[in-house]
């Protein structure tokens, strides 16, 4: 059974790059943020792992320590955050568990069979100090996460596990939600919480986009932003017959093309 809001998460111990973890003693008082990756080497991941980085000073500010995961071993892990620091301009700051047994990905459930057998998918588990399950998010391989939606899901409740007031939770920064308080737009915009509305229509333009062009969408990616070639695309040609607006190698596997369809 998988599990569930509210459940008590399992323990383990696992290497990481920076070194065993065993999970309960790592996580201590804090809140923590696990999420997975499909594969090391690859472009979404490569962005998100990045992005992460960046927000860590956020993530702490709320008391929350960041853990990712992704099938490789340790070795390969080094590798890949020697490409991640190179290409997001950023130091990666946080452990990334190494899990080639499967161990933690499968007492987490982030393996769904029907999308891929044996890479996970890109799961997120919010998990307060007592080791309690708070939130889930599940991601297929081509849409990458939005992480400002995970900051802002670790701001719903203050240190004690408690929610926010209503009020405290409009004072944060979105611009929508900050104009409604200043009187500048009609409170009844904001039925229907238009935050949440805009990131799940993003998510749609996303997983409609990656079914008809051969790409994917890198972290926080939104509308008219650039987008992620996918791998197996390695012949010039059909590079150029797919892609005509071009397209910038990053790393081989981490292609940017402008947004096909605009
Ligand atoms: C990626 O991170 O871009 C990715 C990983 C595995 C499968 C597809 C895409």
């Amino acid at each position: 059974m998988s599990l569930q809001l509210g459940d008590t998460v399992p323990n383990f111990t696992q290497a990481s790059s920076t070194g065993k973890i065993d999970f309960y003693e790592w996580a201590g008082d804090s809140w923590v943020v696990l999420f997975s990756h499909p594969a090391d080497f690859t472009p979404v991941c490569t962005t998100e792992l990045g992005e992460v980085a960046k927000l860590k000073p956020e993530f702490e500010r709320r008391n929350v320590k960041v853990l990712a995961l992704s099938v490789d071993d340790v070795e390969s892990h080094k590798g890949w955050i020697g490409d991640i620091e190179e290409t997001q301009s950023t130091q990666l700051n946080y452990p990334i568990l190494a899990d080639p047994d499967r161990k933690v990905s499968d007492l987490y459930g982030m393996i769904h069979p029907n999308a891929n057998n044996t890479l996970t998918v890109r799961s997120v588990f919010i998990i307060d100090p007592h080791k309690k399950l708070r939130l889930t998010l599940t991601y297929p391989a081509s849409t990458g996460r939005n992480f400002d939606e995970i900051l802002r899901a670790t701001k719903d409740v203050d240190r004690s596990g408690q929610p926010f007031t209503k009020i405290s939770r409009l004072r944060q920064v979105f611009p929508i939600e900050k104009q409604a308080l200043r009187g500048k737009i009609p409170p009844q915009t904001l039925r229907g919480c238009p935050l949440l509305s805009r990131l799940s229509l993003g998510v749609i333009d996303s997983l409609q986009l990656t079914d008809n062009y051969q790409v994917a969408t890198p972290a926080d990616w939104k509308e008219g932003n650039d987008c992620v070639i996918v791998a197996s695309i390695k012949d010039p040609q059909e590079l150029k017959q797919k892609f005509p607006k071009g397209y910038k190698e990053v790393k081989p596997y981490l292609r940017m093309t402008p947004q096909p369809n605009k």
